[in-house]
């Protein structure tokens, strides 16, 4: 099939690498000239794993191809994907403006009957927007259908999740119109829920707000903990092998980041009360996950009630591993109040430290972990990429001028930490000290 996919950031790239893979025609575009001519010089504007691979296998094929002319893209596909992002405005409300300026190039563009699918996350309603905005502005005799097919991928993993998702959601006004678009997902082994366009809307924003839901309960739980003994890893498991909740995302720490749950979580309360329904449940779980830095900084200060020309070593500033996006990175937020403390940072990430370096121009960034530690009062893991739990912990205890460990993620074993010298403080672990 011919496609066309607009927006080549996290989703729409890997959208469109992947149906290339899969054996269709794809033509990729976006307004960004500058992400254009890296694509076109098979270099990948952000770092996702097996992505480049993919990317450039495909274009050497000639299934893949990169424009900044959108009108292109669309008179030379039947399916054309809006995966354009969808950012919030200071309002809460989602901004639209990239979505209907999209659906207006389409159109204009249009010679012929095709199939609009909305992949970027939008608010319900927005599947008729667009149609609105196409009918507006195209010519007479050609034929419209606009289907809505959220994407639930994850950056870090956002291969592996397109090739084998957990489910295909696809919104349509008519079985006729969703069918056409399961032909294209019909290699992949999942199950594909067929609905309305507002149901499927809706989804993706249940989908994530229950997710970064789970997270804010679990935290809470961890503060719970933290008074009386309890350990909330164990609560966790304990609460996991129960199937009807499950283990995944109960992992207690700094909480969500990233371009989606806080960003979707925002939309759906504005949504809601557009609609004039309180959502109360999600302005907590905000509320929770916006306390967890500050939570983290209380914790440290237990310790270092004064902070003012102690050294630290900051491990991870991703919004997670995998990843060099640093958009709603708890980093941010911890590296922003440690300076106001008149804190030196030693900083390492294995991959995001180009990005933080155009936030934070002036703090030390090191070559690995080791180098960050070295000669620091404290060591802070803010990110829990791999290599982080694989460390000689032994040399870095040498390498310390106080062999302290916060761990923001949870990730090491607390009693291991105390038997190799370590002083060691984290999430819900046991009760916390009282600050003095
Ligand atoms: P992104 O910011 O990485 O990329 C969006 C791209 O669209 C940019 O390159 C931008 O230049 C381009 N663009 C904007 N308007 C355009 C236009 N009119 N014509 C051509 N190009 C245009 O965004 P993203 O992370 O890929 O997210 C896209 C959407 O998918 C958002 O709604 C997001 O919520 C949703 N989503 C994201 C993820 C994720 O993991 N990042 C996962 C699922 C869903
Ligand atoms: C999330 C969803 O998982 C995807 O399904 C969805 O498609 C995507 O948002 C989106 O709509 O854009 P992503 O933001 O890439 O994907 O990353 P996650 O792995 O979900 O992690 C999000 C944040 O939650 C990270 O900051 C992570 O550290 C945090 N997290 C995750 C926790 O604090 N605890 C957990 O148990 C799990």
């Amino acid at each position: 099939m011919n496609i066309c996919v607009i927006g080549t950031g996290y989703v729409g790239l890997v959208t469109g690498a992947v149906f290339a893979e899969l054996g269709n025609d794809v033509i990729c575009v976006d307004s960004a000239a500058e992400k254009i001519d890296l694509l076109n010089k098979n270099k990948i504007p952000f770092f996702e794993p097996g992505l480049e691979e993919m990317v450039v296998r495909n274009r050497n094929e000639e299934r893949l191809s990169f424009t900044t002319d959108i009108a292109r893209g669309v008179r030379a596909s039947e399916i054309i994907f809006i995966c354009v992002n969808t950012p919030t405005l200071d309002n809460g409300e989602t901004d639209l403006a990239y979505i209907k300026s999209a659906a207006r190039d389409i159109a204009l563009a249009l010679n012929g009957d095709k199939t609009i699918v909305n992949k970027s996350t939008v608010p319900v309603g927005t599947g008729d927007l667009v149609l609105e905005t196409i009918n507006e502005h195209k010519n007479e005799g050609f034929n419209v259908d606009v289907v809505s097919n959220p994407e639930f991928l994850r950056e870090g993993s956002a291969i592996r999740d397109a090739l084998s998702p957990d489910r295909i959601i696809i919104g349509a006004s008519t079985k006729k119109v969703a069918f056409r678009l399961m032909e294209l997902y019909a290699t992949l082994e999942a199950p594909i829920l067929i609905t309305n366009l507002y149901t499927a809307e809706i989804i993706k924003y249940a989908s994530n707000a229950f997710l970064a839901t789970k997270i804010s309960f679990i935290n809470s739980i961890a503060n719970l903990c933290e008074q009386t003994g309890a350990d909330v890893e164990d609560v966790a498991r304990g609460m996991g092998y129960d199937k009807r909740i499950g283990r995944d995302f109960l992992n207690a720490g700094l909480g969500f980041g990233g371009s989606c749950f806080p960003k979707d979580v925002k939309s759906l309360l504005s949504t809601s009360a557009g609609f004039g329904y309180r959502f109360d449940i999600l302005k907590h779980v905000m509320e929770t996950n916006n306390g967890r830095a500050a939570h983290f900084l209380e914790l440290i200060k237990t310790r270092f009630p004064d902070l003012n020309g102690k050294t630290v070593a900051v491990l991870g500033l991703s919004f997670k591993p995998d990843t060099d996006d640093m958009r709603e990175a708890k980093s941010i937020e911890i590296i922003k109040a440690l300076l106001e403390e008149s804190v030196i940072i030693q900083a390492y990430d294995p991959v995001a430290m180009q990005r933080a370096r155009e936030m934070f121009p002036d703090i030390r960034y090191c070559r690995n972990a080791y180098e960050a530690c070295d000669g620091a009062d404290a060591m802070l893991l803010v990110t829990e990429w791999r290599e982080f739990r694989l460390l000689n912990m032994e040399k870095i205890k040498n390498s310390m001028k106080h062999p302290i460990i916060f761990d923001g993620r949870n990730i090491y074993d607390p009693e291991r930490k105390k038997r190799l010298g370590f002083e060691y403080y984290c999430f819900g672990r046991g009760k916390w000290p009282k600050s003095s």
